[in-house]
C-alpha cells in the first residue's frame, strides 16, 4: 500500500488501533469522518487494503488528518499558515507524531491487554477477534469534561451535534479545507469545510453563555457548562497567557497526578458532574485505567454475562450501591486496565456496531463499496461557514443541517442501545441478518436523501 500523497506513514497493525471503532464509539465527539471515494473506471489502482476513510481532528493550532490501512497509520498535518522552512515543517510534523503517540497511547501494547483479558474472561475471549483494536484515547481533560457534561441523558449523535455547534459558535475557524473526496464526480461541488478548535474555559465562562447554549439546544446542560467553566476560571486563571493552554486547563491536567479517588473528588465539585460523568473523565483523559463508568447498559452487561444479581435495581434506578457493585464485579474480572476492557465490551454492545468486524458483503468489489460509501458521504453534514455570531438565517440553516438523517454507521445511540445477543454469538444466521439489515439502513438513508 503506497503512502497517500502528503501523508507520513507510521507502521501500526490495525489490531493495535482501529480508527473505525475508536473514533466512533463515544469517547470523542469531535472527529470528522469522510468515506474516501475512488473512481470506479480503473484509472486509479485501489487495493483491498487501501484506506476507506479519512479522519480529521482540529487542535488549537493545526488540523490532523488520518487514514489507515491494515498495517499502517497515515498522518498529515494542515496548518493555517504554511510553515516557513523545511526545518520548521519537519519540526511541526514531529509534534504531530508526538501528539498521536500520546492521544492514542501507543506505548501501551493492546495485544498484550487483549491476551490478558481473554485469559481472565471467556466472554471477552469470544469477542476479541471481531472487536479488535479498541483502545482508550487520552483526551484533553477540558474537552472531555465539557463533552461528558453534555452526555447526561443523551445519545451519541446528539452529543456530537452539541459539541460541534459549541465549537462553531465559540471558537473562530482555524482553517478551511476541502473534503478528501475530490476524485469522484460527487465531489465536484463540494465546499471547503471549516475547522474549529475546542474553545478554552475563559470563553465559556462568560455569564451569557448559558442562554446562548440553551438557544443552541443544550437544555439544562447549558448552565452546567457555563458554571463549570466559570468555577474553573475563577479558581485557576489568576494570570492569563494569550495563546497557550489556560491555567485552569493546566490545573485539570494535574489531576492526572492525583490518585483516583482524589481526582474524582475534585471533578465531583463541578456543576453537572456526577459519578458516571466523573468516571468517564477519569478514564478517558486522566489516566485512571481501572475506572469503569457504570450506566444501565454496563449494568445489563454485568447482569447478563458476569453473574451480577439481576434484582439489584431497575433501569431508572442507578443507586450508588448498585454502581459500586457493578464496578467491583467487573474490576475483579478485568484487572488493572478494567476501564479499557469495559470500552471493548461497551462498543460490542452498541447497535451501530452490530456488523462491525464481520466480512463486508461488498468488500471484493470496490466499485460497489464506493457506491454505498458515496451515500454515506452525502450524509456527512456539510459545515456551513458561520461567523462568530450567526444571523438568524444562518442559524436556521445550521439547524436544518443538524436534522439530516444520521450516517448509518456513525450513530452512537445509547438510548436505544440494547444488549445485542448477536454481538456475543456472531452465528452465521445472524451474520446474514445483519448484512441484510445494514443494506436496509443504507437504502433508508439514501431514500431519505
Ligand atoms: C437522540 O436523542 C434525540 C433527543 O432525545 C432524539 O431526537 C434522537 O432521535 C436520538 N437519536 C437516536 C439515533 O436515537
Amino acid at each position: 500500500m503506497a503512502t497517500p500523497v502528503g501523508f507520513h506513514a507510521l507502521p501500526l497493525p490495525i489490531v493495535q488501533l482501529s480508527l473505525a471503532a475508536v473514533l466512533k464509539c463515544g469517547q470523542s465527539f469531535r472527529w470528522s469522518i469522510f468515506p474516501l471515494l475512488y473512481a470506479s473506471h480503473g484509472d486509479i489502482a485501489v487495493s483491498p487494503t487501501s484506506p476507506t476513510h479519512e479522519y480529521r481532528f482540529c487542535l488549537r493550532d493545526r488540523l490532523v488528518c488520518l487514514r489507515q490501512s491494515p498495517d499502517t497509520l497515515f498522518y498529515h498535518t494542515v496548518f493555517p499558515e504554511v510553515p516557513t522552512s523545511p526545518t520548521q515543517k519537519a519540526l511541526k510534523e514531529a509534534e504531530t507524531l508526538t501528539w498521536l503517540r500520546d492521544y492514542f497511547q501507543l506505548d501501551i501494547d493492546l495485544m498484550k491487554l487483549y491476551e490478558d483479558w481473554s485469559n481472565r474472561d471467556p466472554v471477552f475471549n469470544k469477542l476479541r477477534s471481531r472487536f479488535s483494536g479498541i483502545r482508550m484515547l487520552r483526551q484533553d481533560p477540558w474537552e472531555n469534561l465539557v463533552s461528558f457534561i453534555c452526555s447526561s441523558n443523551n445519545n451519541i449523535s446528539r452529543i456530537t451535534k452539541m459539541v460541534t455547534s459549541l465549537c462553531k459558535h465559540y471558537s473562530p475557524p482555524l482553517l478551511s479545507l476541502l473534503p478528501p473526496c475530490q476524485l469522484d464526480k460527487l465531489g465536484e461541488n463540494q465546499e471547503p469545510e471549516s475547522y474549529h478548535p475546542f474553545p478554552p474555559p475563559s470563553v465559556l465562562a462568560a455569564p451569557e453563555v448559558a442562554s446562548v447554549l440553551r438557544s443552541l439546544g443544550f437544555g439544562y446542560r447549558a448552565e452546567f457548562i457555563q458554571r463549570t467553566a466559570a468555577m474553573l476560571v475563577t479558581a485557576h486563571d489568576l494570570d492569563t497567557a494569550a495563546d497557550a493552554r489556560e491555567p485552569s486547563e493546566k490545573w485539570l491536567m494535574t489531576l492526572r497526578d492525583l490518585d483516583t479517588s482524589e481526582a474524582r473528588e475534585e471533578l465531583l465539585k463541578f456543576i453537572g458532574v456526577g459519578r458516571k460523568v466523573a468516571d468517564c473523565i477519569l478514564l478517558m483523559s486522566l489516566d485512571k485505567r481501572e475506572v469503569i463508568p457504570v450506566d444501565t447498559h454496563v449494568q445489563q452487561i454485568a447482569v447478563k454475562h458476569y453473574g451480577l444479581r439481576a434484582s439489584s435495581g431497575t433501569k431508572a434506578n442507578m443507586t450508588p450501591k448498585l454502581y459500586d457493585e457493578v464496578n467491583t464485579k467487573l474490576a475483579k474480572v478485568w484487572g488493572d486496565y478494567a476501564g479499557w476492557a469495559h470500552s471493548v465490551l461497551f462498543t460490542a454492545d452498541l447497535k451501530s456496531f452490530s456488523s462491525y468486524g464481520l466480512p463486508s458483503p461488498s468488500s471484493p468489489a470496490i466499485s460497489a463499496d464506493a457506491e454505498s460509501l458515496g451515500k454515506e458521504a452525502i450524509a456527512v453534514p456539510p459545515t456551513p461557514p458561520l461567523t462568530p455570531s450567526p444571523s438568524p438565517i444562518k442559524r436556521r440553516r445550521a439547524r436544518e443541517v443538524t436534522s439530516q438523517p444520521e450516517q448509518a454507521v456513525a450513530i452512537r445511540d445509547e438510548e436505544t442501545l440494547q444488549p445485542d445477543d448477536s454481538s456475543f454469538s456472531g452465528s452465521a444466521s445472524s451474520l446474514a441478518d445483519r448484512v441484510k439489515k445494514r443494506r436496509r439502513v443504507t437504502v433508508d438513508v439514501a431514500t431519505k436523501l
